[in-house]
């Protein structure tokens, strides 16, 4: 069913040094969640923020938290996370044999949270079939993770497209969120294929008006939603 697409901008792209202020300037500009991405150093080749800073944003932000674990051990470090009460906490499909993959899943529901899984740009889409019904979102990565900044990688709206054929009768309250590479450029692209939450590091803390750039993204994103849903 069709519904507004939601904007998570990604901190990793903040300023550090003045977080509250830049979760108070997405707050305004309409965000649905504040992305926070979780990198071990292992899993990717870059080390960022972990369970202190995602406790302190729970107590500070209004937004829910959106929490992208690209960690190598899930199963042993998702209740330090959990213990933080996210909104939605996503693992990836990569860093688990499919039984953990599942009770990662089942973890995170226990807690509470919504659940997601996120697939690398060369993960097939089908290892999420299995437990698809059991999803709360399927995070499509639309470029290598472990950096903002990078290029989105041409095609990655097929593959939200595929996610979006699994969940159709399986599971068709399943969120489709895409990560890597999305501003306005771009955002058409996703949201034509089914994407419904849309991650943005440098889009939206690399503008001038970081508020705005949130619209911005959010009205591309919104139009092409509703041009595509129109031609089907
Ligand atoms: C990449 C991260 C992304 C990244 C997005 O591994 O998961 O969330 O920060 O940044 P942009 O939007 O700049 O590609
Ligand atoms: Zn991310």
């Amino acid at each position: 069913m069709y519904q507004p697409i939601a904007i998570a901008p990604s901190i990793l792209s903040a300023d550090f040094m003045n977080m509250e202020r830049s979760i108070r300037t997405i707050e305004e500009g309409g965000a649905g969640f504040v992305h926070v991405d979780v990198m071990d150093g292992h899993f990717v080749p870059n080390l960022t923020m972990g369970v202190p800073l995602v406790k302190q944003l729970k107590k500070t932000c209004d937004l829910p938290l959106d929490v992208h674990l690209m960690i190598d051990n899930p199963l042993v470090e998702l209740p330090w996370f959990l213990d933080a009460q996210p909104d939605l906490v996503t693992v990836h499909a990569e860093a688990l044999s499919s039984v953990d993959l599942a009770r990662a899943v089942a973890q995170i529901h226990e807690a509470g949270s919504r659940a997601a899984v996120a697939l690398k740009p060369k993960t097939p889409v089908d290892v999420v079939a299995p437990l698809i019904e059991s999803l709360d979102m399927v995070l499509v990565m639309s470029v290598e993770p472990g950096f903002s900044g990078q290029k989105y990688i041409v095609g990655s709206d097929g593959r939200v497209a595929a996610v979006a054929a699994l969940a159709k009768e399986a599971n068709p309250d399943l969120l489709i969120e895409v990560d890597g590479g999305i501003g306005v450029a771009t955002a058409p692209l996703v949201c034509a294929a089914g994407a419904d939450v849309l991650v943005c590091g440098s889009a939206v803390f690399g503008a001038d008006d970081p508020a705005q750039a949130v619209r911005d993204v959010k009205a591309a994103g919104d139009a092409a939603r509703t041009r595509a849903l129109g031609e089907r």
